[in-house]
């Protein structure tokens, strides 16, 4: 069945740090985590579906809305579960409700060697705008992506 975009809420943080030490060399903390669930501003969801009666969840996206800006903060997705629709699914809500919000830009930062994202990013048309020297350390340069709504 196709997993269901719903906010995060502190029992998923386990499985998200799962998926967050899955998929990232320098991954968050609990603690980064929790504090996003407290920040107003910040909105933490899941792809969850459900398992017998067991949610599952599969992916989750982090972003910041401040002004009139949208900011991704944090997107990853299950190795289990890669290649099959959610992580487009989470960066496709997340662009729709900013749109829904007035927000006139989604913003990000991505490791300019992480080409499996880069391409999620391209498929909806978010353009390259600044690169940041060693931004991740030495030799890990980010790459600043835009997309206007
Ligand atoms: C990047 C990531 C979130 C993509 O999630 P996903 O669920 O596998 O992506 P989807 O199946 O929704 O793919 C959507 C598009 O992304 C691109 N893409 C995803 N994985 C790719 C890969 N391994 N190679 C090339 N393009 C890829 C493709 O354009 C794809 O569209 P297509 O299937 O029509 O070709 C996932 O690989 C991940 O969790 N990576 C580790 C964490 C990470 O790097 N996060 C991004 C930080 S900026």
């Amino acid at each position: 069945m196709a997993p269901q975009i719903r906010d995060a809420t502190h029992r998923d943080i386990p499985r998200i740090l799962e998926i967050e030490r899955l998929g990232f060399s320098t991954p968050w903390s609990r603690e980064s985590f929790e504090r996003e669930l407290t920040l107003p501003f910040s909105r933490l969801t899941v792809a969850a579906s459900e398992n017998g009666k067991t949610p599952l969840i599969s992916g989750f996206l982090c972003r910041w809305i401040v002004a009139e800006e949208c900011h991704v903060l944090n997107i990853a997705v299950h190795p289990d579960f890669r290649r099959s629709g959610v992580g487009a699914m989470l960066l496709g809500v997340a662009i729709s409700e900013a749109r829904a919000q007035r927000s006139n830009v989604v913003t990000l930062e991505v490791r300019r060697s992480n080409l499996p994202a880069r391409s999620l990013y391209r498929k909806f048309e978010f353009e390259e705008r600044r690169l940041r020297r060693n931004y991740y350390g030495p030799g890990e340069d980010a790459l600043v992506m835009e997309l206007q709504l």
